[in-house]
């Protein structure tokens, strides 16, 4: 299939692998490029730039396909050495960068200089349009039923995608809820040029995570995720666990008065937890409604195919059967 999104990035199918922290090591962003997709390293699970740079090498020598680096732009007291990563990115040869968070316009000219693409994340159409303003090459529309942060005004794709592709002139791909070959063609029915999926590729063989986090993902229905940190304006949808409804339960009782400090068990250090050792009930973590969507663990390879060959089906004879008849 070949859309602005497959001619932008040099790849063969409109599927992006989201940035996600503790998952989107090289092996997981190499599995996606290989299988045709766009894979991406989260640049803020390695914890300097140099081991941003190693990693970066480790994915070329994984992979000969084009692959991403993601920077996701938090609200920190101490910010992380972006200038470095944006250096061991430049420098890795890195072609495409997924910003999330605030605006990128800082690093901006510095990705530009190089020639890479931006593809910039965003959960409101007016962000969407920021990032159109600035020079983002795509953005990457979040809706609200994303894993992770679907910002403060909780649009649903349905919503959210037409409106993005009234308003945008750049390329945009849907994110939030993808997860097979349906979600491809409605995606494209409403504009977007491609899907980013986060939640559905944590579920394959390839995902660098213990099992356990599979097998919880696979378990999970649609109606198992949470909102948490309303309150502190950092909206994060989760999977639920005892950590969690812990989570929920402080929010209940302190109210407005809540302050980061007392999450911070629920929240601090809990993905290493999560993703490396299995400890299900350690916290809160990122995970989508599309949870209720996925019941296999397939190859990157697999799925991907599967995505394409699903949407091809009913483009050309479910659809083009309809127009027939
Ligand atoms: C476990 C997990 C960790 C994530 N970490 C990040 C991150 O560090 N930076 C970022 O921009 N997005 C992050 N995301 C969001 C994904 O890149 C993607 O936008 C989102 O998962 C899409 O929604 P879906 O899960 O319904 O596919 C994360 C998502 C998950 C599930």
């Amino acid at each position: 299939m070949k859309t602005k999104i497959t001619e932008m990035f040099g790849i063969q199918h409109p599927i992006i692998q989201g940035g996600m922290h503790h998952v989107g090591l090289a092996e997981m962003a190499a599995a996606v490029s290989n299988a045709g997709g766009l894979g991406i390293i989260t640049a803020l699970t390695q914890r300097t730039p140099d081991d941003l740079a190693n990693e970066i090498a480790k994915c070329k020598d994984m992979t000969d396909k084009p692959f991403g680096v993601n920077v996701t732009f938090l609200p920190s007291v101490t910010p992380p050495d972006y200038p470095g990563y944006i250096k061991a990115i430049i420098e890795g040869g890195v072609k495409v960068v997924e910003t999330a968070g605030n605006n990128p316009a800082s690093v901006l000219p510095h990705l530009k200089d190089a020639g890479i693409k931006v593809i910039h994340k965003c959960t409101a159409v007016r962000h969407a349009l920021k990032a159109q303003s600035i020079g983002c090459d795509a953005v990457s529309v979040d809706g609200f039923e994303c894993g992770g942060h679907p910002g403060e005004d909780d649009v649903p794709n349905f919503i959210l995608l037409p409106r993005a592709a009234d308003e945008l002139e750049i390329p945009f791909v849907s994110s939030g809820g993808q997860a097979d070959g349906r979600s491809l063609v409605a995606s494209l029915a409403f504009g977007a040029e491609g899907m980013n999926m986060g939640t559905r590729f944590i579920a394959t063989k390839e995902a660098p995570v213990h099992e356990n986090v599979k097998q919880a993902i696979l378990a999970a229905s649609e109606l198992d995720t949470r909102l948490v940190m309303r309150p502190l304006r950092n909206t994060e949808r989760v999977l639920t666990n005892a950590g969690v409804e812990r989570l929920l339960e402080k929010e209940r009782e302190l109210g407005d008065k809540i302050k980061f400090e007392d999450i911070l068990p629920e929240v601090a250090g809990v993905y290493p937890k999560i993703m490396k050792e299995g400890d299900m009930d350690a916290g809160a973590w990122s995970c989508g409604m599309v949870a209720g969507l996925i019941n296999d663990i397939p190859t990157c390879q697999e799925l991907i195919d599967r995505i394409m060959s699903q949407a091809e089906e009913i483009i050309t004879s479910r659809m083009g059967g309809m127009l027939k008849g």
